[in-house]
């Protein structure tokens, strides 16, 4: 037997070569090419003229199992009909928000996380809320007694769900194919195959040409497709980052394994809006919304101790309401600390150096620790000045007002500048007993504060600094 080709597919961005490399010509990382067998190519039909339709398109992409051209062909812009798209619920309200209203029928979602974090439980939940819908799910890592036995614990037991412990793709296709569900779920991408290749299940070209055929057949049926993927130590989705590109939506399964708190955030999503996030509890019978998650991360706020402040991040179109904690201690050893978690190191860098520069404050001497409560990893610009005042009432050792929370964001000049739909977060804090909230000054005109609340105006770090601390 002839032996088969191989070539060198990089495993972050994709990018295949037929020589090895030290770097990757596709994405200049080093070491990233793994040897693999080249994928088998679905041959074009010719058409007339000679000239092939089909083909990777110069995107070095392999084209998909079925879809040759033939089964579709070019339309007029006119004569493409919008198909009715729609959503279903999955039962858990949650879930929906971060999905942006539901699962959108036809739609591949990636669902990504550390192992043990707890995504085949979350997958486990779309049974519960089946509601006559079905649920194929496919199982590559646990047996369906496993899977029977998570579910019976978290008392699911509908009649629409189907497990499959299979790998191979072509029989899951097939299974698809042949039960139609409303849901699928694939778990997890790295275990599956296409037996037509040689290389190993999560391999580069495994992970990719499965993917490409359940997306193909989610387009097909229509079905609403779960893909589960890995998490590798550094962070990212094992396997190549074109699986990132394929997909619909990708969702981050994420929270500290020693506490209960889970956090499912929309990292890319086609039908909704990134950066949604929900908010689930761990327990023993599944995992339970949470539905204030504001009131939760607030819940064991210290009062009256100094470096404590509230923020209020809008993550996707929810405003949050979260403690963040700061320690400026005096330096023991050489050179001074800055750790942070939950929030950037490098803007904690910035916003000390704007608190040196143009208030006097003196960091050079002390570490600074920083720690945003219950996992939530801040990335919103509009939290700065609360964080600036949580440092500053630390090194102080003056505690903030308790009642007051503080949203904008801090520029290079100590200026506190505007910040998106202020609207929806004085709302929400408001909602949450808080009686005054310091603004930017840009933000004031046309805004209708809600009754009972004080707003503040402020235009500069430093007034803010005089007025609670
Ligand atoms: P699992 O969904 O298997 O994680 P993943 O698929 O991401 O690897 O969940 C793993 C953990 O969740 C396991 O340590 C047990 C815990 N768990 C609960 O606390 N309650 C439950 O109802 C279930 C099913 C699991
Ligand atoms: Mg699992």
């Amino acid at each position: 037997m002839a032996k088969a080709k191989t070539q060198y597919a990089c495993q972050d961005c994709g990018y295949t070569t037929p020589r090895w490399a030290g770097q990757c010509s596709g994405c200049k990382e080093w070491n990233t090419l793994v040897e693999e067998a080249v994928p088998t190519k679905v041959k074009a039909p010719v058409m007339r003229g000679g000239k092939s339709l089909s083909g990777d398109g110069g995107t070095g992409q392999a084209p998909r199992m079925s879809g040759a051209y033939g089964a579709s062909r070019p339309q007029r812009l006119s004569d493409v009909t919008i198909a009715e798209r729609h959503r279903i619920p999955t039962g858990l309200a949650e879930f929906d928000r971060v999905l942006g209203g539901g699962a959108m029928m036809g739609s591949l979602t990636l669902v990504a996380g550390d192992p043990g974090i707890g995504k085949s439980t979350l997958m486990t939940e779309l049974g519960r809320g089946l509601d006559g819908n079905t649920l194929l799910y496919v199982t590559g890592e646990e047996s369906a007694q496993q899977v029977k036995l998570r579910a019976q614990r978290m008392g699911v037991d509908p009649d629409g769900l189907y497990l499959f412990p299979e790998t191979n793709v072509e029989a899951i296709l097939a299974a698809a194919y042949d039960l139609q569900p409303d849901f699928m779920v694939v778990d997890s991408i790295q275990t599956v195959y296409r037996p037509d290749l040689t290389s190993a299940p999560g391999s580069v070209s495994q992970v990719r040409e499965s993917t490409a055929a359940l997306l193909d057949v989610t387009k097909t049926l229509p079905t609403t497709t779960f893909l589960i993927g890995h998490v590798t130590k550094q962070g990212s989705i094992a396997g190549p980052r074109v699986l990132e590109h394929m997909v619909d939506t990708v969702l981050h399964f994420e929270g500290d394994r020693h506490h209960a708190y889970r956090i499912l955030r929309a990292v890319k999503n086609r039908f909704g809006a990134a950066h949604e996030l929900g908010v689930f509890e761990m327990r023993e019978g599944g995992l339970k919304e949470v539905g204030n998650p504001s009131a939760l991360f607030l819940s064991e706020r210290q009062f009256g101790s100094s470096g404590s402040a509230v923020v209020c991040a809008l993550e996707g179109t929810r405003p949050l309401l979260v403690e963040v904690q700061a320690l400026v201690a005096s330096t023991s050893y050489g050179t001074p600390q800055r750790t942070t978690t939950g929030f950037d190191a490098k803007r904690l860098q910035v916003l000390l150096a704007v608190l040196e520069k143009r208030e006097g404050l003196r960091f050079s001497q002390n570490d600074v620790f920083l720690n945003v409560a219950g996992g939530v990893r801040l990335e919103e610009p509009a939290v700065d000045l609360s964080v600036a005042l949580a440092v500053a009432s630390s090194l102080r050792d003056v505690p903030l007002d308790s009642g007051t929370v503080a949203v904008g964001e801090v520029g290079l000049g100590g200026e506190v500048r505007a910040v998106s739909r202020l609207d929806a977060r004085l709302t929400e804090i408001k909602q949450l007993g808080f009686e005054r909230a310091m603004v930017p000054k840009a933000n004031m005109k046309g805004l209708k504060p809600p009754k009972g609340l004080e707003v503040i105006p402020v235009r500069r770090l430093a007034e803010a600094l005089d007025l609670i601390c």
